[in-house]
């Protein structure tokens, strides 16, 4: 098994994940021992704080030790590819890598190269499973496993977001709707796979839903000739604050994957208010979460099982 793309992953796997994240996250003082003598790859081809803090953190609570290659300091900055880093990671002997990049199918490519786990970090503008997955589980606990028939509203650049994507993608196989809500210059030319129905008014696309996503404006994955919004025309028409979020479900909080542009995408208010906000707890929830992708890919088979199935081909 890798983590690669979110579509691969089925209802049945993503419960699995949460039904361990939602072990880790009521066991915290355990000592673990599962990755005890595996060394992680980390390979950061592409800035992160959350991410890598997380999936670093998760790895040395299972007893791993870990590995960092960014492109500052490293022979990608002599020009050597994402490819070859993964081999010489491998070359040494990691157990797992994770990638994050911003050329797509670069984790699928380096999948394809290694018998290894590889987890995707991150990539490009189409796809962030392990983020998928912690809002989702953040949304789990929220509706105390209800999601199905649930709304959520992701709001801003969701054209330029993998974070949108993967959401789309991994709620909408939990039974939720999706909307994408934000200007036209920000929406997809075409609904994609996962996603009800899109908005480019604000207070139509939040009205009545459950949940609510804000975005960051990604200006790093702006086109050359897109140009960046006015922000306060941007926060006047599709910022979130405690007025706009009255349009949704009674005690819908909003969350956001971070980092985010505060007073842009949403007030410093609302995402610092407790009563309203996730966003702290999805932040919590991340080394959970990638604390039991760990587990999945790379717990051994278990060995009664292995046997029994072994008996039985015999027979
Ligand atoms: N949410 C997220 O991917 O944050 P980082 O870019 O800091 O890892």
């Amino acid at each position: 098994m890798q983590f690669i793309a979110s579509s691969d992953l089925t209802k049945t796997d993503i419960l699995k994940i949460f039904k361990r994240a939602q072990y880790f996250k009521n066991n915290t003082h355990k000592k673990h021992s599962l990755l005890k003598d595996k060394t992680i790859g980390l390979l950061f081809f592409e800035d992160s704080t959350r991410t890598r803090v997380s999936f670093e953190m998760a790895a040395i609570k299972l007893g791993a030790k870990i590995v960092f290659v960014s492109p500052k300091g490293s022979s990608i900055s002599k020009g050597e590819s994402e490819l070859d880093t993964a081999r010489v990671l491998e070359c040494n002997g990691v157990d797992a890598m994770v990638v994050r990049t911003s050329n797509e199918m670069i984790p699928s490519m380096i999948a394809k190269t290694t018998k290894l786990p590889v987890l995707n970090a991150g990539e490009g503008t189409i796809d962030h499973p392990s983020q998928g997955l912690l809002d989702a589980f953040t949304l789990y606990e929220e509706f105390k496993g209800k999601l199905n028939g649930k709304t959520i509203a992701i709001v801003g650049d969701v054209k330029h977001s993998r974070v949108a994507q993967s959401n789309a993608t991994i709620l909408s196989k939990l039974g939720m709707d999706v909307r994408f809500v934000g200007p036209a210059q920000f929406l997809p030319t075409r609904k994609p796979e996962g996603v009800t129905s899109m908005h480019k008014k604000c207070d139509d696309g939040i009205d009545g839903v459950d949940a609510l996503m804000c975005l960051r404006i990604q200006k790093e994955r702006l086109d050359a000739d897109e140009k960046l919004p006015n922000l306060d025309r941007y926060f006047k028409d599709f910022g979130l604050d405690h007025k706009r979020l009255e349009l949704a479900k009674k005690g819908a909080k909003i969350m956001h994957p971070m980092p985010m542009n505060r007073e842009v995408e949403v007030t410093s208010k609302l995402a610092d208010d407790p009563k309203k906000s996730l966003i702290f707890e999805q932040m919590k929830n991340g080394l959970f979460v990638r604390m039991a992708m760990y587990e999945q890919l790379m717990k051994k088979p278990h060995k009664t099982s292995a046997k029994k199935t072994a008996k039985k081909g015999k027979k």
